[in-house]
């Protein structure tokens, strides 16, 4: 199977969480387009979303399904999201797709957290997909210093800013074997507006895709 029949599988498999007529949070990513596909062939279906981004956003409107803003809700049954990497305790990198700010507060906002990913995302350490870091741009120097301090190379990603309107750090080299510690230390630094470790806000269940099937990891 592709990767891309992969992600197609997991997306698909994530259904199975979803309650007809309730409103769930979705992701973003290209995993997630196939699971927003999905939600859009349900024979009963979700009452409405509340979207990670513009462009899953944009993917679910295109299929007549309503995009509640995350103020509008008190609580989500579940969110459904894909992940850069994932490890055994469900903790991950995710921001590959600039999403992570949003993302973490859609996660917050769920009782359940399905993470969808294709088998290449799981990983024993957190660390050999770069570390996302969005910023407040004035911050970007002063960040950098101190992900250098600790032994990461970081970069500004070329070109982007957040749907937030804020530049991305990639951090290349780390070796994350603490994820909680390592995220609500990095929350601390002044000018950080998220950091894509995702351990706090870990996954509850992890759909994970194989040639041999769906492995579910709980
Ligand atoms: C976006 C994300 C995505 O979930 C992550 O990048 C995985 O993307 P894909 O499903 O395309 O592999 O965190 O910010």
């Amino acid at each position: 199977m592709t990767q891309d029949e992969l992600k197609a599988l997991v997306g698909q498999a994530a259904i199975a969480y979803v309650q007809p007529g309730s409103i769930v949070g979705v992701g973003t990513g290209s995993t997630v387009n196939h699971f927003i596909d999905a939600l859009g062939r349900m024979p009963v279906r979700v009452a409405g979303a509340v979207s990670s981004s513009v462009q899953s956003t944009a993917r679910l409107k295109a299929l007549g399904i309503p995009v509640l803003e995350a103020n509008d809700v008190t609580r989500l049954g579940v969110y459904v999201d894909g992940a850069d990497e994932i490890d055994a305790h469900g903790c991950m990198i995710k921001g590959g797709g600039a999403a992570l700010t949003r993302e973490k507060i859609c996660a917050d906002l769920a009782d359940k957290f399905v993470c969808i990913a294709d088998e290449s995302k799981r990983v024993d350490v957190l660390g050999r997909f770069p570390l996302p870091v969005e910023v407040i741009a004035i911050a970007v120097a002063q960040i950098m210093r101190r992900f250098a301090a600790m032994g990461g190379q970081p970069s500004v990603r070329a070109n982007v800013l957040t749907d937030n309107g804020h530049p991305i750090i990639d951090v290349r080299g780390l070796s994350i074997t603490d994820p909680e510690a390592l995220e609500r230390e990095i929350n601390q630094w002044p000018g950080v507006v998220s950091v894509g470790i995702f351990a706090r806000h870990r996954a509850d269940v992890c759909l994970l895709g194989t040639s041999s099937g769906v492995q579910t990891l709980t």
